[in-house]
């Protein structure tokens, strides 16, 4: 990969993602909603960084934040908003955002860049494991962690021979999310003892990323924990 792209790099696992391919020697772009916080990250990241600016809930802008952007292939789609919605208590509003965000807006940055996606590319989505194992709240998580995977098949059959992607994460035990949260519940359901940590997430997504031959793919990284 020469030039990576990752959308939500400021912070969590994006941010792990950044510093993987800078530490590489690879380009690097990470994104956030604010200028000045994309700019400290991509300095805190070192190498060949920059930082930018978009907004996911504002599709309609993102063209235009992207226009100073070269050509583009490793596309990382990480970024998220905290949600917590239901059927019985549904937040008209909130649940627009979110769908927004992650389904719009994703597919915005690639409707952007497309003539700038290298051939012999690949994207990554991030889902969630909401999708199997939803939770109180989850109404619109899982939905959108769901949505990843149409958008994945129908972006294949579209931008061939572009490779796309799904990465499911689990808990992710040192993510800001839930470092400071009591995770033993969780650990005793995953079969392998332990939660995946960032670095595994890492991992996962250099490898879908990276793979020539893997496109189509929608990978679960939660250490087995819906066998649990
Ligand atoms: N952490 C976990 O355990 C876990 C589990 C399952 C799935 N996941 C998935 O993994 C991905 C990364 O999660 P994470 O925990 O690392 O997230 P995080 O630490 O909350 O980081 C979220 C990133 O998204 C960016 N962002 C937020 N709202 C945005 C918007 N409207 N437009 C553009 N960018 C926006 C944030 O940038 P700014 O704040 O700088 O704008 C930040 O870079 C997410 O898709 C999440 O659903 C994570």
């Amino acid at each position: 990969m020469s030039s990576v792209l990752i959308v939500g790099g400021t912070a969590g696992i994006g941010l792990e993602i950044a510093r993987h391919y800078a530490e590489r020697g690879h380009r690097v772009t990470l994104t956030g909603r604010d200028a000045d916080r994309a700019a400290a990250a991509a300095t805190e990241v070192g190498g060949d960084t920059t930082g930018l600016a978009l907004d996911l809930a504002a599709p309609r802008e993102i063209a235009a934040a992207l226009a100073g952007l070269g050509a583009v292939d490793g596309l990382v789609l990480a970024a998220i908003e905290r949600d917590v919605n239901s059927v019985a208590d549904y937040d008209i509003d909130r649940a627009v955002r979110l769908v927004t965000l992650k389904l719009v807006g994703y597919t915005e940055v690639v409707h952007a860049l497309r003539s700038r996606l290298a051939p012999d590319g690949a994207i990554v989505l991030f889902g969630g494991l909401a999708l199997q194992r939803p939770y109180p709240g989850s109404i619109t998580v899982s939905t959108v962690n769901g949505g990843v995977i149409g958008l994945m098949h129908a972006m294949i059959v579209e931008l061939a021979p572009i490779r796309v992607n799904v990465i499911h994460p689990g808990f992710v035990a040192d993510s800001p999310y839930w470092r400071d949260r009591d995770l033993s519940h969780a650990v005793a359901r995953t079969p392998c003892g332990r939660l995946a940590q960032m670095a595994d997430i890492v991992d996962a997504v250099a490898f879908l990323l990276g793979n020539p031959a893997i496109n189509g793919v929608s990978l679960s990284v939660d250490g087995g924990i819906l066998l649990g």
